[in-house]
């Protein structure tokens, strides 16, 4: 498959561990050597080109040197911690930033990619790829344009910003598409001109000689109507001119409407995908894999709890996998325990905690204040993980299928949607919320397993300031 650079900067769930991990492989890359003998006289080198060897404080000969020093781990204040390959090794393993492009490294979608597969290379549909941050869209999108490739048709792969329009969107493809002469030439006038639906789908019917399916990544981004409404107008077209070119949009969205309002006329034509939760076995699996490949094993009851606390989510699995792994080897040992586990995922939550502060807040206070819907809201988070969005109508099922206690679930049901709202947003149609931090409700539980505080929250900054506004204008 072909990925298109349109110039956008990926937007994949990263956050500090991410960050650490590219650090570290920078660090790990210079190790190489590469850079061993690269000297820039005028100034001293950056941190980055002086090469470190894992583990190893740097050499007295690069301490003594006369010369000016560079910025270096060496010449700070304290030393910090020397970098471990075995921690860079646990990185690579349990990396959370790198979609999946090996069909062989992708847990637990073979439905998934068999469905793709029958609805766009054979039925020729095009399709909707939908589900939550980190739920493995790109990883599924980007398996199933190699098989399409495979199949004989041409995938072209390109991500899609906040500020696109149509001509954005769909631009950066013309170069790459297999068209004909004629089509080639017509395609360079379109350089000129802004494009637009009508030109691009005589250009897509008319010039293109070959299969080809456009997977344009992170769609849910798109913001402007106009943009969206043309994208399905061009959908609707190149379907009744029985064009050779599909276009299979991925976001994250709780269903297809989330995503693309299609007319009815245009649904019949697009084949739904949503990317749900990983079965746990599958899951189980990714993880010994990716431990495996950091050379560790993992005790039977840290393998239960790891694929437990993800709730099918594979971002999830390998961070928390991660963090406990890193903890593992902190203690020195190469096996797993369910201790390192618990540690590991408290060590998430913490990170979390730290980049989703009004979230957390949010959580903390709704948790310590709901004393009787604390399960319900802890089956708001474990439904959210299984099925992208929840309702009330929706907990007060699930509230009598799984927590029994009949008609109490209603009022349960209301005060967990209620409380929980300022961390939701509605779907079209109103009916139904995501959280609006899709990776959040796996640490909704993590911190619903938690015991009670015996202290209240503190006040987040909001309650702080009507505190300090008390007094005005009859607050
Ligand atoms: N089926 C899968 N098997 C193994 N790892 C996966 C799978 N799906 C996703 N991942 C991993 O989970 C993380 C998030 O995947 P990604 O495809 O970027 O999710 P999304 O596009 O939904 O945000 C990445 O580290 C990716 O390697
Ligand atoms: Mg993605």
């Amino acid at each position: 498959m072909t990925a298109i650079d349109q110039g956008f900067a990926q937007d994949r769930p990263s956050g500090m561990l991410d960050w650490l991990l590219s650090f570290r492989r920078t660090m790990a890359r210079a190790d190489n050597g590469v850079s061993a003998s690269r000297a820039i006289p005028a100034q001293p080198p950056l941190l980055l080109d002086t090469p470190v060897q894992p583990g190893f404080r740097p050499t007295p000969q690069q301490v003594q040197d006369n010369d000016p020093r560079p910025l270096s781990m060496g010449a700070m204040a304290a030393p910090i911690k020397p970098i471990s390959l075995r921690r860079d090794s646990i990185y690579n393993a349990f990396n959370t930033a790198m979609p999946v492009s090996d069909r062989h490294g992708l847990a637990g979608r073979n439905s998934e990619l068999e469905r793709l597969v029958e609805a766009i290379v054979v039925q020729r549909k095009h399709a909707v790829i939908f589900g939550t941050r980190g739920s493995g869209k790109t990883s599924l999108a980007r398996v199933f344009g190699d098989l399409a490739d495979e199949a004989g048709c041409i995938a072209l792969y390109g991500s899609a910003s906040g500020d696109a329009d149509f001509d954005s969107l769909f631009r950066p493809f013309l170069t790459e598409l297999p068209m004909s002469a004629a089509g080639q030439e017509r395609a360079r006038k379109l350089m000129n001109e802004p494009l637009d639906v009508t030109r691009l789908a005589a250009l897509l019917v008319e010039d293109v000689k070959q299969r080809s399916i456009l997977i344009l990544d992170e769609y849910d981004r798109v913001k402007s109507d106009e943009a969206k409404s043309d994208v399905a107008t061009l959908l609707k077209l190149l379907t009744d001119i029985h064009s050779p070119v599909q276009v299979v949009l991925v976001g994250i969205a709780g269903d297809v409407d989330g995503l693309i309002a299609a007319h009815p006329s245009l649904r019949r034509h697009i084949a739904p995908q949503r990317v749900a939760a990983i079965p746990k076995p599958e899951l189980e699996r990714l993880l010994l894999s990716c431990a495996a490949n950091a050379a560790l094993h993992l005790d039977p009851d840290a393998l239960d709890a790891l694929a437990g606390a993800a709730m099918g989510s594979p971002y999830h699995a390998r961070l928390f996998g991660m963090q406990a792994a890193l903890i593992t080897e902190a203690g020195g040992r190469d096996r797993m325990t369910l201790s390192d586990v618990d540690h590991g995922l408290a060590s998430a939550l913490e990170d979390w905690a730290e980049m989703s502060g009004a979230t957390h807040a949010l959580f903390r206070r709704v948790l310590w204040d709901a004393t009787t819907s604390r399960r319900m809201i802890a089956l708001a988070g474990v439904a959210a993980s299984q099925m992208s969005t929840i309702s009330f109508d929706r907990l007060v099922r699930l509230g009598d299928e799984v927590l029994g206690g009949g008609s109490v679930n209603q009022q349960l049901a209301a005060d967990a949607m209620r409380r929980l709202e300022p961390a939701l947003t509605a779907m079209p149609g109103g009916e139904l919320f995501m959280f609006e931090d899709t990776l959040a409700p796996q640490f909704l539980l993590l911190m619903a397993k938690q015991p009670v505080a015996a202290a209240p929250p503190p006040p987040t900054p909001a309650e702080e300031m009507r505190a300090m506004l008390k007094g005005v204008d009859g607050l």
